[in-house]
């Protein structure tokens, strides 16, 4: 059982540390209209610590930045997070140090100070003890509310329920409580749709859910890196290198598994510069795969009508350009236009569905990615495990 944030007891003048999922896209030093969803969705854990008369630090992380690189930096999302959560918030700009201590000491009961990047120091991400322990020097008491990091075994989010005695915050418990159901209960024909970056995440993903479901379609870099393992060309799109040898061993074959069959190409990744339509394997040297192209839209829309339930993670091509966004947009369509249950989750594609104004017609929306998939898939999280099995 989750320790939930309902049974944390008094909390008056108590420091609290919260670990929240603000990973989410910054343009031109903002937080873009329509991307604070991940915000958004603390805000009843933060508010019932704050009315509590909690003292509040906020710990979470943006990118994978490699050391400390302000192009990283948090405070963009406390910019944005003032404005919608009317708390007295803070914001430190280091993560340890003497600055950090006296930003914390000097909370009153019901206020917040966010920390900076928590992946500016490599021990996070390295799940570093004496780190861990560093931060829980700072709290009584630490609520993990990051379902969409829960997937990641990093120090803040396995490394201080060893240290502090912990709780699930609402979102957590909610995303919990509600992906349970779907996992328990899949409605078949179950079809995944899984696009976007990161594709480390995602290829073990779609041999663990080849036998859950009944069709498996695929975009972005996670196609990109396995049609190149095929030995198909290209470009010069945007592939994972490190996955290629195992993409290669996997090698999976199966007819319910649908890589994009053509796709639309550009010279540059910003703009549609000889945008075009190319066949699999016949993209140019110089050119980058921007999105599927219309036989594979086809395809994805016939799939995605026989289905009772849709799980969506990543969008197909290149959204953040009009003009590369087509693909998505027809594949959130016929989504939308489902009669199926339609689970969603992700960072930019709940920003580009919000945009399409068509988020309102998902039945789930998790803040998790690669989160959702994995515990969907039947994995358990270490940040959930961590939260379960503390002393
Ligand atoms: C996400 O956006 O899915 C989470 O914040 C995890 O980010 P990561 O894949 O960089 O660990």
């Amino acid at each position: 059982m989750l320790p939930s944030l309902k049974s944390i007891g008094d909390v008056k003048g108590k420091k609290v540390l919260v670990r929240v999922d603000f990973n989410v896209p910054i343009k031109e030093g903002e937080v873009p209209a329509g991307s604070e969803w991940r915000l958004r969705a603390v805000v009843p854990t933060l508010d019932y610590l704050a009315q509590a008369g909690a003292k509040i630090i906020i710990l979470a992380h943006l990118g994978r930045p490699r050391g400390h690189d302000l192009h990283y930096s948090l405070y963009p999302v406390f910019e944005k997070l003032k404005k919608l959560w009317l708390a007295d918030l803070f914001f430190s700009h280091d993560v340890l140090g003497a600055a950090v201590e006296r930003a914390i000491n000097n909370l009153k009961n019901g206020g917040a100070v966010l920390l900076e990047n928590l992946r500016f120091y490599k021990e996070e991400e390295a799940n570093d003890e004496t780190f861990a322990q560093s931060l829980s020097a700072y709290g009584d008491v630490f609520v993990n509310d990051a379902f969409a990091a829960s997937h990641r075994a990093h120090a803040s989010i396995v490394g201080l329920p060893k240290f502090l005695k912990s709780y699930a915050g609402f979102l957590l418990e909610k995303e919990i409580a509600v992906l349970s159901m779907v996992r328990a209960q899949p409605r078949r024909p179950l079809v995944l749709i899984m696009g976007g970056a990161k594709a480390d995440t995602k290829l073990k993903l779609v041999k663990e859910f080849l036998d859950k479901s009944d069709g498996i379609l695929l975009g972005g870099v996670l196609a990109n890196t396995l049609l190149y393992a095929r030995g198909l060309a290209v470009g010069k799109s945007m592939v994972d290198e490190n996955l290629v040898s195992e993409a290669r061993k996997m090698d999976i074959v199966s007819n319910h598994l649908h890589l994009p069959v053509d796709v639309a190409v550009s010279r540059s990744l910003n703009r549609p510069d000889g945008l075009n339509v190319r066949p699999i394997g016949r993209v140019g040297e110089n050119e980058f795969i921007i999105d599927i192209g219309p036989d594979t839209m086809a395809l994805f829309e016939k799939v995605i009508k026989s289905a009772r339930m849709i799980i969506w993670n990543g969008s197909l091509g290149l959204t953040e350009v009009p003009a590369f966004k087509k693909g998505s947009l027809v594949v959130a369509k016929a989504v939308a236009e489902s009669r199926g249950e339609k689970i969603i989750g992700g960072g930019d594609l709940i920003s580009f569905l919000t945009e399409e104004n068509l988020i309102d017609k998902m039945t789930y929306v998790s803040t998790g990615g690669g989160a959702m998939l994995e515990f969907l898939a039947g994995e358990e999280l270490p940040g959930i495990i961590a939260l379960e099995n503390q002393s």
